[in-house]
């Protein structure tokens, strides 16, 4: 293992009911908020109502963003900014999925800072401190609600970027398994295959003697993998909700990555997708993670083969590590499309058209990758075009 430090902040409120934690939450840290909402889902599911009862109960003064996009754009950020600077606001209340929470987040970082969120963003100066902010999650996948990263799209320059601070750390998340009740089966799909990814990141380092990683990593994957095909054919199964929605924290709340560096490749690799098409990010990880862990059969050897025998349950008598390493990633891809998921670019139209672009995006920040590293945009293209 690597030295590491671990300090997670957050509070995690979780179970039924707990949006009663409103109130004694909120007042600790101010009592103007910005309520920071997507395109509606919290309004239709009546959760926008149990919200404002808790903030009126304690008299807090709101003041509200909504319409956050999936894919939350930078625009919509600056809105909020300038909102904050405006109104005096003292705290952000994100009620949402992770598109609404990363939005927040990056309301919280340029609510403090003089100059354009975007410098921030593009690393040109660092995050000296943030608004206070907290969350009620509707929609398991990100692990935003527990981490102190942020994903946001400049549309106008097709970039999307993560960045993030430990200031972004919220300060509580609220999540009740029936907040998410209402997501609907695509987007409960996307999310599992995003956490799954998230675990499949993590799993792939190359510190040795984490024995214990690898293990909680394959009782993550285990776990989601036994419990998706259920929760995608009975939406409204409090158990199955629960235990996804526990999965998506876990899985990206730094736990599974304490002194080892995951590799992180295929999710930078997905951002430039996205910035390009705007396409779910759930959905673009399920074309590019097989492809990723084909194209890096050779350097993943061992550790694909170990993944196709403990999480896929691949019977490795008289085959070879490959074939077993092979079959493993079959079974991962046969998996994702059982439940639903897309397994080619072309599933959201898109063609070799522009490749190039999506390329240069992905190579934007230079080499990345901790396992695999890409260092150059031939070689992702290269990538690419086995997902067409
Ligand atoms: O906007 P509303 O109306 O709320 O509808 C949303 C949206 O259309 C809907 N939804 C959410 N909760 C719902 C619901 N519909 C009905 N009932 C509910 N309870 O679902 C749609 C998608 O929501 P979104 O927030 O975009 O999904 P997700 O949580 O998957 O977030 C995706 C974003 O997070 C980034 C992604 O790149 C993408 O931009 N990521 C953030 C990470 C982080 N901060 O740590 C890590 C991830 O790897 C990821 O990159
Ligand atoms: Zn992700």
């Amino acid at each position: 293992m690597e030295n590491f430090t671990y300090h997670n902040p957050t509070k995690l409120i979780f179970g039924k009911g707990q949006i009663a934690a409103l109130k004694e939450e909120v007042p600790k840290y101010g009592k103007k908020v910005l309520l920071v909402y997507g395109g509606g889902s919290i309004k239709r599911s009546g959760l926008y109502d149990k919200v404002m009862e808790e903030l009126k109960a304690i008299s807090a003064e709101v003041v509200e963003l909504s319409g956050v996009e999936p894919n939350p754009r930078l625009t919509t950020a600056r809105k909020g900014i300038d909102l904050c600077k405006t109104e005096g606001v003292e705290f952000i209340l994100a009620v949402g999925g992770g598109s609404v929470i990363d939005c927040a987040k990056t309301i919280a970082g340029g609510a403090t800072y003089d100059g354009d969120v975007w410098d921030l963003i593009m690393r040109r100066d660092v995050v000296k401190s943030a608004l206070p902010l907290g969350t009620v999650l509707t929609l398991a996948a990100t692990g935003s609600e527990m981490n102190s990263g942020a994903v946001i799209t400049n549309w106008e320059t097709q970039e999307k970027y993560g960045w993030g601070s430990p200031h972004f750390f919220p300060k509580f998340s609220i999540l009740d398994p029936e907040n998410t009740y209402t997501v609907p089966r695509d987007q409960t799909i996307y999310g599992i295959v995003d956490m799954m990814s998230h675990v499949l990141e993590q799993y792939y380092f190359k510190q040795k003697n984490a024995p214990l990683q690898d293990e909680l990593c394959e009782g993550v994957l285990r776990t989601v993998m036994e419990t998706a095909p259920k929760l995608v054919n009975d939406l409204q199964n409090y158990e199955y909700r629960e235990t996804i929605l526990y999965a998506g924290t876990i899985a990206l709340n730094g736990m599974l990555q304490m002194g080892t560096r995951g590799d992180w490749g295929t999710h930078n690799l997905e951002h430039a997708v996205s910035a390009v098409y705007d396409i779910p990010h759930g959905g673009g990880l399920a074309i590019i993670f097989p492809n990723w862990l084909k194209f890096t059969l050779d350097e993943g050897l061992e550790k694909t083969k170990r993944l196709a025998i403990k999480v896929f349950g691949v019977d490795p008598a008289g085959k070879s590590d490959r074939d077993i390493a092979l079959e493993g990633i079959q079974r991962l891809r046969d998996f994702w499309t059982e439940i639903g998921a897309p397994s080619r670019l072309k599933d959201y139209n898109i063609t070799d058209e522009k490749l190039g672009v999506i390329a240069d995006r992905a190579m934007k920040r230079g080499a990345f990758g901790n396992f695999y590293q890409f260092t150059s945009e031939e070689e992702v293209t290269e990538l690419y075009k086995m997902c067409l």
